[in-house]
């Protein structure tokens, strides 16, 4: 079968290789020229484990290819995904469809067979109904069969390609046989591990998505929220999310305290479906204040570092190092990372920050212009008042501890994703303070 991948970032990129990998013929399109020079050149574009040989194993066995040119890419394929990115539009918060639609016009103009065109992007409810009046207004319609499908993608960067290959369930909104038909071809190597798949209505599965991401958040607000209370109170959080997770109602994942969720997804879906709501005068109340709250809480984090330097006049020309900028580790991706905004707190209040992360400091340069990236953590934590650690890269689980009191001006701990135990990082001399470990 084959496959056109129209867009060739984390999720388009992944998604492209997987299928390849599934023994489709796929080809990956991008509009950006030096992503697929690159991608030519057997490098990639993105850091993603295991990306690198799962693409070159798929290339050299002539399963998959790149090009920039769309006409050419989706010529004879049976189904066409649209992968574009869908970042929050500047100004009000609704999701920027605009790349997602000039595909479509694209494909609808060069389409020269029958097709599936499947939205794979996060798009907002009624996206599909667009796409489908964008390719019938190019004429596609007339000249061929062709079906739009919504196929919202749900892996996790620096988990992807585990998740792409075994989901924990593949969403198919479609609205006719001809796109049930071939998406079951599509996935039919998954039927075979038996991941489960869920047809709906096109409308339905586009809602998915955000319903997924805005419970998840909610989630890991809900646990930060408690982890305040935790502080005051003298609790434990760890206790706390291990004793509510154990019920199989609640589940033990996404309740890990911390600096608030960021990245490509949370953020601006959560942001989009608040606009959705508002267009169809259907309040999401609860999403709202989600929002609210995880947006307080990225510079309340940066507070958290100066109350620990002695408050914001102590803090004055004092060094932090931190120890993670991406927002997750096992990515390079620094899209609404939570460090920008704490790193911003501690600059603004006059703090020096140097920073180290085993991957985003590229990404991160142009959006931390104030931050000085170093090439180790032990650098970064050379004559620092403070060390904060801000994402949970494995690196930074085992520093040597009594290398880091040599090195920093002053034994100062500052853990904002609780992964030393408090009575380790004293024991060796350290200040510490975490997150909800009162
Ligand atoms: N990143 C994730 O973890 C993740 C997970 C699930 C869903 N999603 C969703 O998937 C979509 C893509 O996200 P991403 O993180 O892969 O974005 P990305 O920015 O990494 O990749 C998008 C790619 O599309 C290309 N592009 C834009 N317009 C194009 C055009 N007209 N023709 C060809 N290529 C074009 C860009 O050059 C870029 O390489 C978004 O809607 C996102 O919400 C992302």
């Amino acid at each position: 079968m084959k496959i056109a991948m129209v867009g060739s970032g984390y999720v388009g990129l992944v998604s492209g290789a997987c299928f390849a990998d599934f023994g489709h013929d796929v080809v990956c399109i991008d509009k950006d020229q030096s992503k697929i020079d690159r991608l030519h050149d057997g490098v990639m574009p993105i850091y993603e484990p295991g990306l690198a040989e799962l693409v070159g194993s798929n290339v050299k066995a002539g399963r998959l290819s790149f090009t920039t040119s769309l006409a050419e890419g989706i010529k004879d394929a049976s189904a066409i995904f649209i992968a574009v990115g869908t970042p929050s539009r500047r100004g009000d918060g609704h999701a920027d469809l605009s790349f997602v639609y000039a595909v479509a016009k694209e494909v609808g103009e060069a389409l020269a067979n029958d097709a599936v065109v499947v939205t794979k992007s996060t798009v907002p409810v009624t996206t599909g109904d667009e796409v489908e009046r964008i390719l019938r207004e190019a004429g596609a319609m007339d000249r061929h069969q062709v079906s739009v499908v919504s196929n919202p993608e749900f892996l996790r960067e620096g988990a992807a390609i585990g998740d792409f290959k075994r989901p924990d369930r593949i969403v198919i909104g479609a609205e006719d046989d001809f796109g049930r038909e071939v998406m079951r071809e599509v996935y039919r190597p998954l039927f075979l591990n038996e991941s489960p798949i869920l047809f709906t209505s096109r409308r339905s599965a586009e809602l998915i998505k955000y319903a997924a991401n805005a419970f998840l958040a909610t989630k890991i607000t809900f646990i930060n929220e408690m982890a305040d209370l935790c502080e005051k109170v003298g609790a434990n959080v760890q206790d706390v999310a291990r004793g509510i997770g154990s019920d199989g109602r609640i589940g033990p994942k996404f309740l890990n305290a911390g600096p608030g969720y960021g990245g490509s997804c949370f953020p601006k879906d959560t942001l989009a479906l608040l606009k959705t709501a508002e267009d169809y005068e259907s309040p999401v109340r609860i999403v709202e204040a989600v929002v609210k709250t995880n947006d307080h809480r990225k510079r309340a984090m940066g507070r958290k570092v100066l109350d620990a330097l002695g408050g914001m006049d102590a803090a004055r020309g004092k060094k932090v190092a931190m120890l993670g900028v991406t927002f997750k580790p096992n990515t390079d991706d620094m899209r609404d990372s939570p460090a920008i905004a704490i790193a911003q707190t501690l600059v603004d209040a006059g703090v020096q920050v140097a920073a180290y992360d085993p991957e985003g400091m590229e990404q991160a340069k142009p959006l931390m212009p104030e931050v000085e990236m170093v090439d180790s953590p032990y650098t970064a934590i050379e004559g620092a008042d403070a060390v904060a650690i801000v994402t949970e890269w494995d690196a930074f689980r085992a520093l040597d501890l009594a290398r880091v009191k040599e090195l920093a001006k002053a034994p100062l701990m500052v853990d904002l994703r609780n992964i030393y135990k408090p009575e380790d990082v004293r024991a060796a001399g350290f200040e510490y303070s975490s997150v909800g470990r009162g």
